[in-house]
């Protein structure tokens, strides 16, 4: 049964011992690895809540585009924990007679989108298209945000190719609050290598293909989504202590002897994972077949990958690799999270203060910071191998044909991260509405060389408007770097077609962006961190694409 009451006694024993490389968060007083809460996703006995999966209509139900859609941003409730009612901001509409909450858009590529987004919540708010290469008009930029009672209305032609993409607010200033309470689902483009896919492995989306939403959430003593970032959390990212897939928390899915599809998306705040199919302690492998922006050339088996924030990794597990009968758990494995690196100041000196001023057994405690360090080790989901008729099934040798982007002559451009009264920055720039960083002509290519100081934290950095290849990872961490199995330091989770990219401390990240596109004028899109309190807090800057 849960209970949040006897939490803090709990965590009063095996509490302030837990330590992680050092000091980099406040999470030591109430949390950590040895002491149990509910929900806790460390302790796997607690993984027992059936995974939530996607149906035809309802909550998170896929929705089939084929003609305009009106979708409502409005507050409702949602029970997240089991038997307890979370207030929640959702997409409602309505489809041939169905009714949907967040729906899982599907669409096939080159079909036309047409939507109008009212706003029936009591602040303001808008829709991006994450990954989307739309008019910048139809993109969802902050200068669009609409207040309470108005509609946008949105138009454009689903350029993208097939691909997991996802959709959330962007309202300015209050992106993170709002996706976090709700305000984000996938939006699927279907088109004819994702069904050549499909096809080979069998697969059937809600069945075999499972679309994967990871997220990490606080709740309260009431079991009600909490979101209260102190300013040491408004600087470094909000983390959650309680692991929902597809808003389950402690989830189990059984799953046959053959081969599955997830489509992860990281849909958190903050929160890095580390990703790892698990029996007991030995990582499986497990096949990457795409990244952001869709399916990669060939498949590409690993035992782990990063995904930041704002990031897609599609992958086949082969669940028959282990007999029925048998656990294996989607785990994050530990990783050092790299905040304040080697800085005796900086970050860490807000730590002890805001980590101090609540006292210990107070049931309140423990929520005012994640039980759950950044980088601690823990389980996601658990799969259970039942038994069944063993399908071997392989996925097809080349999965699509992607292009380098040719970079003879391209123009190098750097992006420096930092730090500055306590805000991070983009090129010594904190987000203004009305700036535009700078203009890069129609049709051009660029280089961005991303660098992130020694001494910051990891950045995952996210471009609208256009997709990119990673060139190069240079100076990258060990972690990184023991897994950099694709030429010039690069990891799985670099491949193909990306709109997001995690950079290190201390690395720089080469991006080729192919700045070509037939909108008419001038447009004007965002790069941004996708930790979402950094976005929020203004690490993000406008870039113009000239006509
Ligand atoms: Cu998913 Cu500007 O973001
Ligand atoms: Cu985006
Ligand atoms: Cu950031």
């Amino acid at each position: 049964m849960f209970q949040f009451a006897g939490v803090a006694a709990v965590a009063a024993i095996g509490g302030a011992a837990w330590m992680y490389r050092g000091w980099h968060r406040s999470a030591g007083l109430a949390g950590g690895p040895f002491s149990h809460y509910p929900f806790d996703p460390v302790a796997i006995e607690n993984f027992q809540q059936k995974l939530f999966i996607p149906a035809a209509s309802g909550p998170f139900g896929v929705l089939d585009v084929v003609g305009p859609l009106k979708i409502r941003a409005t507050a409702a409730s949602f029970p997240i924990l089991p038997a307890r009612e979370s207030p929640f901001l959702l997409y409602q509409t309505e489809n041939a007679g169905k009714a949907y909450q967040n729906p899982i858009l599907r669409i096939e590529s080159g079909a036309r989108f047409s939507v109008s987004l009212d706003n029936a919540l009591a602040e303001p708010t808008i829709i991006h298209w994450h990954g989307l290469h739309t008019p910048a008009g139809m993109d969802g930029h902050p200068a669009n945000t609409i207040p309470p009672g108005n509609r946008f209305e949105y138009d454009f032609t689903v350029r993208n190719r097939g691909g997991t993409y996802w959709y959330h607010t962007h309202a300015h200033g209050l992106t993170a609050k709002q996706a976090y309470n709700g305000l984000a689902s996938f939006f699927l483009v279907e088109d004819d290598d994702q069904r050549r896919l499909s096809k080979a492995l069998d697969l059937q989306l809600g069945v075999t293909d499972l679309p994967l939403v990871i997220q990490d959430k606080r709740f309260d003593a009431q079991g009600k989504l909490l979101y209260r970032p102190n300013a040491q959390e408004s600087m470094m990212g909000w983390l959650g202590d309680i692991i929902l897939a597809n808003l389950t928390p402690n989830a189990v899915q059984a799953v046959s002897p053959r081969t599955y599809r997830f489509r992860l998306l990281n849909g958190s705040n903050a929160r890095i994972y580390r990703i790892a199919f698990v029996k007991e302690n030995t990582p499986l492998d497990f096949t990457v077949i795409g990244t952001d922006g869709g399916l990669i050339e060939r498949p590409e088996t690993v035992t782990e990958a990063f995904l930041a924030p704002g990031e897609r990794l599609d992958v086949l597990f082969d669940a028959g690799q282990v007999p029925p009968g048998m656990d294996i758990f989607l785990k994050s494995l530990a990783f050092d999270p790299m905040e304040n690196e080697g800085s005796a100041g900086g970050m860490g000196s807000m730590v002890g203060m805001a980590g101090m001023d609540h006292s210990m057994g107070q049931p309140t405690a423990v929520l005012d910071s994640s039980r759950l360090p950044l980088g601690l080790g823990f389980n996601l989901m658990k799969l259970s191998v039942i038994a069944g008729e063993r399908v071997v099934a392989k996925p097809p040798e080349t999965l699509s044909k992607i292009s380098p982007i040719r970079t003879e002559g391209a123009t190098e451009r750097k992006m420096e991260l930092s730090m500055g009264m306590m805000r991070f920055l983009i090129n010594g720039r904190s987000f203004n509405m009305n700036e535009i960083a700078f203009d890069v002509a129609r049709g051009a290519v660029e280089i961005w060389s991303i660098g992130n100081p020694k001494l910051g934290m990891p950045h995952p950095m996210h471009m609208h408007g256009f997709s990119f290849q990673v060139i190069e990872r240079l100076n990258s961490p060990s972690q990184v770097s023991s897994a950099a199995r694709f030429g010039k330091g690069r990891t799985v989770s670099d491949l193909g077609w990306k709109d997001t990219v995690l950079v290190w401390p201390g690395e720089t990240v080469r991006i080729a962006i192919d700045f070509a596109h037939d909108f008419p004028g001038s447009q004007t899109y965002l790069f941004h961190c996708h930790n979402l309190e950094h976005e929020d807090a203004g690490m993000m800057i406008n870039f113009r694409v000239r006509a």
